[in-house]
């Protein structure tokens, strides 16, 4: 059975940067509250007509660059998203185009922050089934058109921002190295605590006075924050260790943690009950904000730019969000 390796990474992030000052502009709200809770202090919006697909093929053009393969050596597409393009088709289908491929499978994953793991999932058990021998994993997301940039949608506009990664998982025959081991879950009880209801293909309305001046409209996401935070740092820390468990190692073997970027409150929270020290999780959500299926991806990017992940490194990578779903991955570098 073949081992799957993550053999090249790409990101990109539109360049208008977006400050905590200037959502103070548009909204009643502070730097301070916003740095005190998330630590976020930028983010990046795209501009004009651009598409989830638009940034991940960029992304996917330098994560093919630093695998060294061809566009057309790609046997799968898989892309994570909770903005699509369209509602149809997926954007995997829609970055192909970009991409001028074509013939290989493509399709969307939509599990918002736990995207990108969820597609490395899939990519590494259809490389590790000898199905597939070169994947492509792209996380993108427009959440800046999506969001309620008003006081009224404040306590969930602040934390988002826009942006694209990509990998591409590749097979190899060094057991060594690769993907260990993967996690992922779901509880869709909970679906309601952090949800976009409009417009869904259950409820097609077309956008009247009434749902705009409701005080929590149903057509932007709306979430329970408290509640969801609480959740976060459970799942985090359950799915984290599944994964050490799995492969026989404790948190003392890993080297680098990247969380999902949510909120950097709650990265230290989970690392604190693991008594990691700093220097061993990675956060850059400072920057980005929470850029959803992409923030695993960008933070591994920089992760790998940083020289703190490097030949040899056990990386875990853990993710929690809306559904709620959760997911880990254990890899060698
Ligand atoms: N600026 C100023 N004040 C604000 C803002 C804001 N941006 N947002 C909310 N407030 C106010 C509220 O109105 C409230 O005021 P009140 O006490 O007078 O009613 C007060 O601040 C506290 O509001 P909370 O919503 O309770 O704030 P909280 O401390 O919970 O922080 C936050 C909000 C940062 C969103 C936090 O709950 C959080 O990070 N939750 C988890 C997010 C997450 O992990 N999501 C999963 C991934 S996302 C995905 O999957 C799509």
């Amino acid at each position: 059975m073949p081992n799957a390796r993550i053999s090249g990474i790409g990101r990109y992030v539109p360049p208008l940067v977006v400050t905590n000052e200037d959502l103070t502009q548009r909204m009643d709200t502070s730097d301070d509250w916003i740095q005190q809770r998330t630590g976020i202090r930028q983010r990046h919006y795209s501009e004009g007509d651009v598409g989830a697909a638009d940034m991940g093929a960029i992304a996917a053009e330098e994560a093919l660059q630093r695998a060294g393969i061809k566009r057309d050596d790609l046997d799968c597409v898989i892309f994570s998203t909770l903005s699509p393009d369209f509602d149809m088709p997926s954007s995997a289908c829609v970055l192909q185009e970009r991409l001028g491929i074509g013939g290989m499978p493509a399709f969307d994953v939509r599990n918002q922050c736990s995207g990108f793991l969820y597609s490395l999932a899939t990519a590494n058990a259809f490389v590790k089934a000898g199905r597939f021998a070169r994947v492509l994993v792209v996380g993108g997301e427009v959440h800046s058109t999506g969001i309620d940039i008003t006081t009224r949608g404040r306590d969930v506009a602040v934390i988002f921002g826009d942006g694209a990664a990509a990998a591409v998982v590749e097979a190899t025959d060094d057991p060594r190295k690769g993907i260990l081991t993967t996690h992922l879950h779901a509880e869709g009880k909970y679906a309601e605590k952090l949800w976009l209801e409009f417009v869904s293909a259950r409820q097609r309305p077309r956008l009247t006075e009434e749902m705009l001046a409701n005080d929590s409209p149903r057509v932007f996401p709306r979430m329970e924050g408290r509640y969801v935070f609480k959740h976060a740092i459970q799942r985090f820390t359950e799915v984290i260790n599944e994964a050490l468990d799995a492969a026989g190692y404790t948190i003392a073997d890993v080297d680098l943690l990247i969380p999902h970027q949510a909120n950097l409150r709650i990265s230290q929270m989970v690392a604190l009950g693991f008594e990691l020290p700093e220097e061993k999780v990675f956060n850059n959500i400072q920057r980005y904000g929470n850029t959803t299926a992409a923030s695993i991806g960008l933070a591994l990017y920089e992760a790998i730019e940083e020289g703190r992940v490097h030949d040899g490194s056990l990386v875990c990578l853990a993710a929690f969000g809306a559904g709620f779903t959760w997911a880990s991955a254990l890899i060698r570098w």
